[in-house]
């Protein structure tokens, strides 16, 4: 299949609206995907996500805004005739036809000859790792099978754009972990173009080369992975895209952008604004990520850090290379969290033992508190 040049936009929303009556659902919503990439919409229940995609797909007219394909708005054509398809979160095969009959039934309705549809057909199967399985029946195939199946369905039509709408929500944990290195594999196999939406910020992180993070309507930020995780712009993304401990207070220094936080209990934390210009007497919330916080057992090992405190370990949380440890500080406030190393120096670790610990406050992230601050990880 021919594709563009990699690069160019494949697909374009340009200040794209949609109230229903006083409600916005999409406030002005602006971006551009590079042809055969990757990109993900990720944000919490009720953000807009589907809402774009349904306006993409011709099925929802904006209320303003234009939606361009290829550089041409696609604004007057109707849902069947743009070179977009779609993919739900319930995949419907057609359960009284073969696998293969399933994968070749958009390239029938185009009228294309049955020969060059069982070759579309076979390659298709090949390419999702399922080759000669064609004669199988729907009910023969595991919801994984299936999946790709559906996917391949849509596929084999050569989409400019491929949007797909939490396409792994049916699905087991283990399952959609092994579906979403699956799913990255099959983009780049077939070259299309990819607009995935979802509210898991794992699917998102994996698989995309771009995320935008939308929040009430609007894209907070679009980034790369690395760069909403190290870099993120607003409270919003960075306590939506990974896990963060979180502080509050007054600034009450402020020196070529690191600031010192001082919180309602009197605790003084130190973190980097980036850019974000705070200054002194500003309201101010801190994010520190658990890799970020160094442990000790001796608190003289971390006497070049900032931040210094200890805390008496409560919850330890094994999950084999990424495991965490909670602590309750000594000096009061909210529970800790912090990655332990995988040196192994921690096995012994108890409930009970006191571990001191410490940040740098370049390795912290302050925002403003008028910045809209995402909902707690346990609250999503
Ligand atoms: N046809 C409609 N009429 C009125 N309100 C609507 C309509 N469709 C969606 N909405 C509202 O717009 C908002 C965004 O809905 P949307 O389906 O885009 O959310 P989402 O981000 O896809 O959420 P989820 O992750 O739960 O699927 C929601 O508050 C929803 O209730
Ligand atoms: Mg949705």
């Amino acid at each position: 299949m021919t594709r563009d040049t990699p690069g160019s936009a494949d697909l374009e929303c340009l200040a794209l609206c949609k109230q229903f009556d006083a409600f916005t659902a999409v406030d002005h919503v602006s971006f551009a995907v590079p042809s055969g990439s990757f990109f993900s919409i990720l944000g919490p229940s009720g953000c807009g996500k589907t809402t774009i995609m349904r306006m993409i797909a011709g099925f929802l007219e904006p209320s303003s805004g234009d939606i361009r394909i290829k550089s041409k708005s696609v604004l007057d054509v109707p849902p069947n005739k743009r070179p977009v398809n779609m993919v739900f979160q319930h995949l419907a095969l057609f359960p009284m036809m073969n696998i293969a009959d399933n994968i070749g039934y958009g390239l029938r309705r185009q009228g294309m000859a049955k020969p060059e549809i069982g070759r579309k057909v076979d390659e298709a199967l090949e390419r999702i790792g399922l080759p000669g399985i064609g004669k199988r029946k729907v009910d023969e195939l595991s919801g994984g099978q299936k999946q790709r199946v559906a996917i391949a369905r849509c596929l084999v039509l050569e989409p400019d754009v491929l949007l797909l709408d939490e396409p792994l929500g049916a699905l087991d944990l283990k399952l959609r972990e092994h579906m979403k290195v699956e799913l990255k594999a099959l983009q780049a196999a077939f070259g299309t173009t990819f607009v995935y939406i979802t509210h898991d910020q794992s699917e998102a992180l994996v698989m995309s080369d771009q995320i935008a993070v939308m929040n009430h309507g609007r894209f907070e930020q679009v980034g790369s992975g690395r760069e909403l995780y190290y870099r993120p712009e607003t409270a919003f993304v960075a306590g939506f895209v990974g896990d963060s401990n979180r502080w509050k207070g007054r600034v009450t220094r402020a020196e070529s952008g690191l600031l010192q936080i001082t919180t309602q209990a009197g605790l003084q934390v130190t973190g980097a604004d980036h850019g974000r210009g705070l200054a002194t007497g500003d309201q101010a919330e801190l994010f520190v990520r658990p890799e970020a916080i160094r442990i000790s057992r001796q608190a003289e090992d971390l006497s070049h850090l900032e931040n210094r405190m200890s805390g008496q370990v409560t919850t330890l949380l094994f999950n084999g290379a990424d495991s965490r440890a909670i602590l309750e500080p000594q000096t009061g406030g909210d529970p800790i969290e912090v990655a332990l190393p995988q040196s192994g120096e921690y096995a012994d670790l108890k409930r009970g033992d006191v571990l001191h610990f410490a940040w740098a406050g370049d390795q912290a992230n302050a925002f403003a508190v008028n910045d809209q601050a995402a909902p707690s990880l346990e609250a999503q």
